[in-house]
């Protein structure tokens, strides 16, 4: 046989997590309901439409309750993805920023992250066996996803920092204003509360992730208004930028 028959690749399957402020986000879409050996997902796991292409999505806190950031059920969220075949997982969430280059309603993706959250359920390995995985965390984030999302920004004009440490703390508490001190001598640029264990789980079940995260106030101590004043005056804002961002995104991957 002559000539080369051009192999069409498989497109990924793409999941979104929506943070707090997304909570009504596909409501009138298909929902799933997915069993899992962890349990329920925070949501049934909606189905939205992207022309031809489907895109899961699961409110991370839950659709009507506000499920507090230290009792996600990470695994059952990450697991439902993947029984529905998803290997690439956008994680939208909200963050204090601490970096004094960067302002509330603007948004970023980030490069790293530095874990102080405890006692929530972190790993698939549990227990004693014989194929006992470390992964190599080195880099957290999925370097080609991120990349397309910050492409996704650029190409509809929406400015998005590309990089930065995440420091992921435990809540539902906000940080003292010395302790937001301590977070930036260990290089924090933004503080938020649910990407882990998210970023690691997502690893061990071998699916891409990468956050874009909504910079919604000053973290404790870095600005000059009340951080639920700026909640409320940036939140919005961020929001609709980041779903222009998605549009673009999906746009672009599919
Ligand atoms: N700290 C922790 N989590 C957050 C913040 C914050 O300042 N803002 C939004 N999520």
């Amino acid at each position: 046989m002559t000539g080369t028959r051009e192999k069409k690749r498989t497109p990924r399957q793409y999941a979104l997590i929506a943070g707090s402020g997304f909570r009504d986000f596909g409501a009138d879409s298909a929902t799933h309901i997915v069993e899992t050996e962890y349990g329920e997902p925070s949501s049934p796991v909606r189905e939205l439409e992207y022309g031809e292409h489907k895109v899961f999505l699961i409110a991370r806190h839950g659709d009507h309750l506000r499920i507090p950031a230290h009792r996600v059920n990470y695994r059952a969220n990450m697991t439902a993805l993947r029984k529905l075949g998803v290997d690439s997982v956008v994680a939208i969430n909200t963050v204090g920023v601490i970096n004094g280059q960067l302002l509330p309603g603007q948004l970023a993706v980030p490069a790293q992250l530095i874990d102080y959250t405890w006692g929530r359920g972190h790993s698939f390995h549990e227990g004693e066996s014989d194929n006992l995985a470390h992964i190599d965390f080195t880099e957290p984030f999925c370097s080609d996803l991120r990349q397309k999302i910050l492409d996704a920004a650029e190409a509809a004009g929406i400015a998005c920092h590309d990089g930065g440490v995440y420091a992921v703390t435990q809540g539902p508490r906000l940080e003292t204003a010395a302790e937001v001190r301590r977070l930036a001598l260990d290089g924090a640029d933004f503080v938020g509360m649910t990407a882990m264990p998210e970023a690691s789980l997502a690893m061990e079940l071998g699916m891409h992730y990468a956050c874009l995260s909504l910079i919604v106030n000053f973290a404790a101590g870095c600005g000059q208004t009340a951080i639920h004043e700026d909640l409320e005056a940036h939140t919005a804002t961020a929001k609709m930028q980041s779903m222009k961002v998605l549009r673009q995104f999906f746009h672009a991957v599919y």
